[in-house]
């Protein structure tokens, strides 16, 4: 494509990718993954991981966008015709998720304005059972759910800033949500870090269990939790990186973007724990018996801990959930442009044309796991799409660059040629071999012991 859009900003693309990367596993993902394994030991696995997958593959994806200047179908085509496949079959995972993470998005924002008079009550599980009922079971009842108009501002707000451009709307979005994000978050955990018990949380959360090492589940939630959280695999970073212009500092990108993920990662945990120390003081019970994970923890527990707030109830509910929701738009967004851009490339249509088709698509397929019973499916399809989608998808990506096409030099080539910091010496060594030999080694590894343990 000729008249490819660009970033406006080199500060533009950082954002933009941060943005993609920071979301909603950030903040209420890695937490209790973290915890589920290991504690404190689960960081090795997790350090290993974002230093010998995470931020090898991040380099690899910008490269591939940056050099091929495509969406992933276009840019793994370019990268040999046989491959194309790779490119859509990524995107269709993006396409999934894309589904399930809007619903999510919405109720943060349907509990950002509950948050504002705490209507969520004192049995806040039962409330998020009855925010969630679309009907009493077995009668047929309202078919609309409450969750339908937030949905609906979320594909709003999604379509929007896709219908304006990469520059125009992506960036744009990207510039005012992630620093709005990161000023909302950074309050939320200095309060956190100040209220009694918050040492108790931090205790049980960097307490390391070291037996926990022993276990393939552990490492794989290591992988698992990277790559979802990096966004890598899906596509999503070749897309947002063939918007580069000719002379960028891909590698250094790179860096900055993995870093800055995870450092967000970190203070989500820290400000997540501390609120659990201050709970389990409350209740006097243990950080192990509050702690919930995924949907639980954020819509249940969260709201009984903001009722015992000693103050400013109100206030720091507001910032928890509305720092959800900018975390998971600057997400989705990237998401859902993953698939406009492969549509777009493909079929050379106009990116109105392309945004209204795809975003429509998945709005409308969106509908489904906004019910009660979506909220089981929701699980499962995380389950399965972390397991076999991301990681195999991941695996069979550097096995085509790696081995099949042998493409790695050259790519090393042309990031050396646009980037500051070079991969020569130990950097080249140590992203070749990462990429060549631990990566489809241990993802290897991690996919036969899944299908084994899954088998008996
Ligand atoms: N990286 C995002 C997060 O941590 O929440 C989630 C995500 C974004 C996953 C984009 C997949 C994706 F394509
Ligand atoms: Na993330």
């Amino acid at each position: 494509m000729e008249n490819r859009p660009q970033w406006g900003t080199r500060a533009g693309f950082i954002l933009a990718a941060c943005g993609s990367a920071i979301g909603l596993g950030n903040i209420w993902r890695f937490p209790s993954t973290a915890f589920e394994n290991g504690g404190g030991a689960f960081f090795l696995p997790y350090l290993f991981a974002l230093l010998t997958a995470g931020i090898p593959l991040l380099i690899l994806e910008f490269t591939l966008g940056h050099k091929y200047r495509g969406s992933a179908p276009l840019s793994y085509a370019r990268l040999s015709k046989k491959y194309e496949w790779l490119g859509w079959w990524q995107v269709a995972i993006a396409f999934i998720i894309s589904t399930y993470y809007a619903v999510i998005i919405a109720w943060a924002m349907s509990y950002s304005v509950f948050a504002l008079n705490l209507s969520w009550g004192t049995d806040t599980g039962a409330f998020l059972g009855e925010y969630l009922q679309v009907a009493a079971p077995g009668e047929f009842g309202s078919l609309v759910p409450k969750v339908l108009i937030p949905l609906l501002i979320v594909w709003a707000i999604t379509l929007g800033v896709l219908f304006k451009g990469v520059k125009k709307g992506i960036e744009v979005a990207n510039k005012i949500f992630i620093p709005a994000l990161v000023i909302l978050f950074l309050i939320i955990v200095v309060r956190a870090l100040t209220l009694d018990g918050a040492v108790l949380g931090l205790d049980a959360f960097f307490k390391p269990d070291w037996q926990a090492l022993k276990s393939g589940e552990v490492w794989v939630a290591a992988y698992g939790q990277i790559f979802f959280s990096l966004s890598i695999a899906f596509a999503i970073m070749v897309t947002y990186s063939s918007y580069l212009p000719k002379k960028s500092d891909i590698t250094n990108n790179a860096f900055i973007t993995g870093f800055s993920n995870s450092a967000f990662e970190l203070l989500a945990g820290i400000g997540v724990f501390s609120i659990l120390g201050f709970m389990a003081m409350q209740q006097d019970m243990s950080v192990k018996e509050v702690v919930a994970g995924g949907v639980g923890l954020a819509f249940v527990v969260f709201p009984e801990i903001i009722n015992q707030f000693p103050a400013f109830k109100e206030v720091f509910g507001f910032l928890f959930f509305a720092s959800l929701v900018l975390a998971g738009l600057s997400s989705l967004i990237s998401i859902v442009e993953t698939f406009v851009a492969g549509v777009q490339d493909k079929f050379n249509v106009s990116r109105t044309k392309a945004v209204l088709f795809g975003g429509g698509l998945s709005a409308v397929i969106s509908l489904i796991f906004a019910t009660q019973g979506g909220l089981n499916f929701l699980d499962v399809a995380d389950y399965f799409i972390n397991r076999f989608g991301v990681a195999l998808a991941g695996l069979v990506q550097v096995i085509v660059v790696v081995w099949l096409v042998k493409q790695l030099k050259p790519l090393q080539q042309h990031a050396n040629l646009v980037s500051d910091i070079k991969l020569t010496g130990f950097l080249g060594s140590w992203w070749k071999v990462s990429l060549a030999f631990i990566t489809p080694l241990v993802l290897g590894f991690m996919m036969f012991d899944l299908i084994r343990t899954n088998i008996d």
